[in-house]
Formats: structure tokens, C-alpha cells, sequence
């Protein structure tokens, strides 16, 4: 049955598959012909020749070009400057178990963020501008502090003469990337950027409606990319990718996933039914990454996994397969992969926070009630 007919038949549609739920000129996909575009740049445009801080300020003002170096320096300065971490946001990091999760811990740090900015609710003007640049550094930082913290480890101020890439790979790992490593890193944060009214952006955006505060829509939006149908997939990628171990058994492996009707990781996508143009890049940067680190097998599972998929479910890799590997081999522990994603996202989502306020109503659908309705009151002693 066709999208339509289903929606017709049930009086809603299911996932909300192909339901335009508002106007955005932040970011275009498009799923049929593999495209995506940020404010009017299509990624090909963009990835491998622009800085994260370049994306980032172009979605925060998504109605001009790409930013002149004056307005680049000053921005990327901007952010730099604001990477420190409250002590308050660093305590309560510490007192977290080591059990917990990188993405809670995220998660409980930025709306901790929120407790400790007294002007949290102003919605507008300059102290919402100051927050959302704050905030695109200090989701960055934290990462890189929390990973520092939970292994013992001193925290690491940034060089304001660095990009904000090598800054990250700096503060989380403690020694400076090389070229090669930090533009592969550069391209995986713009790569993440943005992706229209994906679930994550879209809870940021349903939390706005309703007027809350930006900290409590970052958090929305983290709790929601940390599942493993979002964001979350990612980890769980490496995870099949580690578990599979051989090229030789990669095809027992996704047969059986198959057999099982289990999803793999890191394919399909609710809206690119062609290649997700993010992973083109990934693979490129997987493949150079892999072969400078002698993580040749890794790399020749990731791509025998791709040939299987395709040829036996037609399915594409999407930005989380091969992201995958990208940090891996640049020493990132795979616990962290989400959070990594969810600080390249945390510009789109803020610019996404921005343009809901904008010509804001509140986001609240219906829902199609199936239980019963003439049910009657018994006393407590009567009840079965
Ligand atoms: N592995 C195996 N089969 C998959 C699949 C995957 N990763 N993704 C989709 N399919 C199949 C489904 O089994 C279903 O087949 P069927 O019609 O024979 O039952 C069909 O493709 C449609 O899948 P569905 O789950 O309804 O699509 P969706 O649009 O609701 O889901 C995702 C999109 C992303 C949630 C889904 O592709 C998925 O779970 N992928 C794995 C997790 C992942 O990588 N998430 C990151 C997304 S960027």
C-alpha cells in the first residue's frame, strides 16, 4: 500500500513518513536524488573545503553567504573563547558513574548548563545569540572534558590560533592532530551539520514551540539522537563491525541478521533511498585513514558489508557507517561517537531552535485514540 493510501486508511501516517511538518530555509534533502544542501550550498560544495566554524556560522545565518575572513576570524575566536567549562557543569560530570552512558552524561550536563545561566529564558535579542555561539562551544568541550575526566585525566585549555577541529582532537585526546587527521575531522563535523527536520532537530523544535528555553531544546535533541535509529547508530557500528572481526565472515554474519529481520547498522535512511551523499566523503576519508593507521581489515570488512547489503536488501550505507571507522582510526573510543555526532549537530539544531522562534506556533498534532471509551468506575475492593 502507497503512503497515501495507508494514511488514508488509518487517518494518520505512521513515523510521519513524508509529512512536511514546516518551512525551513536551513537545510534541503533530497532522498530521491541524494542531495543536500545548507543554505543554498550543496555539501559536495562544502565538504573538504570549508571549516566547521565556516558551516556553523553559515547555518546561524542561513540567509547570507558563506562568512569573509574578518567575520570568520572573529566568529571562530568567538567560539574558542567560550569553550571553557563552568566548574559547576565540570563537578557534576565527575560525580557521575563510570557506568553512565557519554551521551546521559551529555545529555544531564547541557541542561545543567541551563540551571546556571540566569537570562535561560530570554528567547531573543543578545543574550540568545550569546548562548547559542556558547553553546555550540561548550557541547564541543564538554565532550572532550568528560572523556578527559572520566579517565583520570587533566582537562586541556584550547589555542586560539587552532580551528575548532583541531582544538576538539586536541582536548579530548591530548596530542595535536596532524593535517591529514584534522581535515578528515573538519569534514566528518560539517558532514553532521545539518540534516532538515530529522528527529533530533524536530524534537529541538517541538520543545521550542511551547516557548521553553534553548537549553532545554539542545537536550531534547540530544536525548533523541542518542537512540540507535538516530544518531546513536553510529557506536553500534563499530560495535557489528568489531564483533565480525574477519572479512571471510562478514557474509554469514549479515545473513543471519537478515534471517533474523534485524536491522544493520549504519544503513537505510527514512528519506535518501539513493546514496546518503555523506557517506561518499566518509568512505573516502575511512579508506585514507584506515590504510595510513594499518587498519586495512577494518576497512575491507566496512566495504564487504556494503557490497553484501546492497546486493541482497538494495539498502545504502548512511552517514554513520563509515563515520564509524573515520573515528576509529582517529583513536576515538566508540562510547563517544553520538556525542561527537551530537556536538556537529548542535549548529543546526540552534539554528533550527532560531527559525521555530521565528514565526513560532505551537507544534501539536493529534492522534488517532484506539482504546475503549465506556469503561465504569468499580470501588477498590470490588477490582479483580
Ligand atoms: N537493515 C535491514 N533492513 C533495513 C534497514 C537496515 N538497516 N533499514 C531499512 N530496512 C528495511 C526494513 O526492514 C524494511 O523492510 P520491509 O519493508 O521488508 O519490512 C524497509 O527497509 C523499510 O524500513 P523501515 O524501518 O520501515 O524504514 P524507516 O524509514 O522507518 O527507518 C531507519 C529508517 C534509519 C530507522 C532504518 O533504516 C534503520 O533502522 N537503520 C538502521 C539504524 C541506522 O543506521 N540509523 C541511522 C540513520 S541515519
Amino acid at each position: 500500500m502507497k503512503d497515501q493510501e495507508i494514511a488514508d486508511k488509518k487517518g494518520y501516517v505512521r513515523g510521519l513518513e513524508g509529512v512536511a511538518a514546516g518551512e525551513t530555509t536551513i537545510s534541503y534533502v533530497d532522498g530521491v536524488n541524494g542531495i543536500l544542501v545548507y543554505s543554498g550550498y550543496n555539501i559536495h560544495e562544502l565538504a573538504g573545503r570549508t571549516s566547521f566554524e565556516e558551516v556553523a556560522y553559515l547555518l546561524w545565518h542561513d540567509h547570507e553567504d558563506l562568512p569573509n575572513e574578518r567575520d570568520l576570524e572573529r566568529f571562530s575566536h568567538e567560539l574558542i573563547k567560550n569553550m571553557h567549562i563552568p566548574y559547576e557543569v565540570v563537578q557534576l560530570i565527575k560525580s557521575m558513574p563510570d557506568y553512565s552512558h557519554p551521551m546521559a552524561v551529555l545529555r544531564t550536563a547541557v541542561s545543567a548548563l541551563g540551571c546556571l545561566d540566569p537570562s535561560a529564558e530570554e528567547l531573543s535579542g543578545r543574550a540568545f545569540d550569546k548562548k547559542a555561539i556558547t553553546l555550540i562551544a561548550r557541547v564541543m568541550s564538554i565532550v572532550a572534558g568528560m572523556h578527559r575526566i572520566k579517565r583520570g585525566e587533566p582537562m586541556l585549555e584550547p589555542d586560539i590560533d587552532r580551528t575548532f577541529a583541531e582544538n576538539f582532537l586536541y582536548m579530548f585526546r591530548g596530542t595535536w592532530p596532524d593535517e591529514e587527521e584534522s581535515k578528515a575531522f573538519d569534514t566528518l563535523l560539517v558532514l553532521h551539520a545539518d540534516h532538515g527536520f530529522n528527529a533530533s532537530t524536530f524534537s529541538a523544535r517541538v520543545t521550542m514551540s511551547t516557548l521553553s528555553d534553548i537549553y532545554s531544546g539542545l537536550t531534547s535533541a540530544i536525548g533523541t539522537l542518542k537512540g540507535p535509529l538516530h544518531g546513536g547508530a553510529n557506536q553500534k557500528v563499530m560495535e557489528m563491525l568489531s564483533d565480525i572481526g574477519n572479512v571471510d565472515d562478514v557474509e554469514e554474519y549479515i545473513d543471519s541478521l537478515l534471517n533474523e529481520k534485524k536491522k544493520i547498522m549504519g544503513f537505510g535512511h527514512r528519506i535518501y533511498k539513493t546514496e546518503d551523499p555523506r557517506a561518499i566523503h566518509l568512505k573516502i576519508w575511512a579508506e585514507k585513514l584506515a590504510a595510513k593507521r594499518g587498519q586495512e581489515k577494518l576497512f575491507q570488512i566496512a566495504t564487504r558489508i556494503e557490497k553484501l547489503v546492497m546486493e541482497k536488501k538494495g539498502i545504502h550505507p548512511n552517514v554513520d557507517f563509515y563515520s564509524a571507522v573515520v573515528q576509529y582510526a582517529l583513536d576515538i573510543p566508540k562510547e563517544y561517537y553520538t556525542t561527537i555526532f551530537a556536538a556537529s549537530r548542535t549548529p543546526g539544531w540552534i539554528a533550527h531552535i532560531r527559525e521555530q522562534l521565528t514565526d513560532n506556533r505551537l507544534i501539536r498534532p493529534t492522534s488517532r485514540y484506539e482504546g475503549k471509551l465506556d469503561k465504569k468506575w468499580v470501588s477498590i475492593g470490588e477490582r479483580k
